[in-house]
C-alpha cells in the first residue's frame, strides 16, 4: 500500500512532530563510520543523519542506532552515561542490576533501553532507534 506523504503527515501521532522528529517514507543507508571505531562493547559514535543526531552503540557484538534526543525535555539523551536498570532483588530486599543497555540522559536522569528504545520503566516514553547495517566493515544507519 503506498501512502502520499501529505497523506501521511497529516494522520501521524502529534507526539513525531511534538518532538520534532522527522518521519521519511523514503528510508537511505547512510554511512556512519568503520567497524574499527567500534571495535569494543560499550562504544559508541555520534553522528548526524538527515538533521537528526543519532548515536549508534556496539552492546553484546552488535550494532544499535538510537536518536540523541530525550522526550521528557529534548535533552542530548546520548551524551549521557551508560548504565543498568536497578532493581529489587528476589528476595525483595538486595537491589540487581541488569545489563548496561540503558543510557542515562544528562539533564534529569531519565534511562532508555539503547536496543529498543524503550523507557526503563514506563512505556509511555519512546526514543526512535534505527536499523544498522554492516557491509565491508563501514556501519550504515538506515533512516
Ligand atoms: S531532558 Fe532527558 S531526562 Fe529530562
Amino acid at each position: 500500500m503506498k501512502f502520499e506523504r501529505s497523506w501521511v503527515k497529516r494522520r501521524l501521532s502529534s507526539s513525531i512532530y511534538h518532538y520534532n522528529l522527522t518521519f521519511d517514507m523514503d528510508k537511505q543507508r547512510h554511512y556512519i563510520t568503520d567497524t574499527t571505531d567500534l571495535e569494543t562493547d560499550g562504544a559508541k559514535v555520534m553522528a548526524e543523519v538527515n538533521g537528526q543526531e543519532i548515536a549508534v552503540y556496539r552492546l553484546d557484538g552488535e550494532y544499535y542506532a538510537i536518536a540523541n534526543f530525550c522526550p521528557h525535555q529534548s535533552g542530548p539523551l546520548c551524551e549521557g552515561n551508560r548504565k543498568g536498570k536497578v532493581d529489587l532483588g528476589e528476595d525483595g530486599w538486595n537491589v540487581e542490576y541488569s545489563e548496561e543497555i540503558y543510557v542515562e540522559c544528562p539533564w534529569h536522569s531519565w534511562m532508555f533501553d539503547i536496543k529498543t528504545g524503550e523507557h526503563a520503566v514506563d512505556d509511555r516514553y519512546r526514543v526512535p532507534t534505527y536499523d544498522v547495517e554492516i557491509e565491508d566493515e563501514k556501519v550504515y544507519v538506515i533512516r
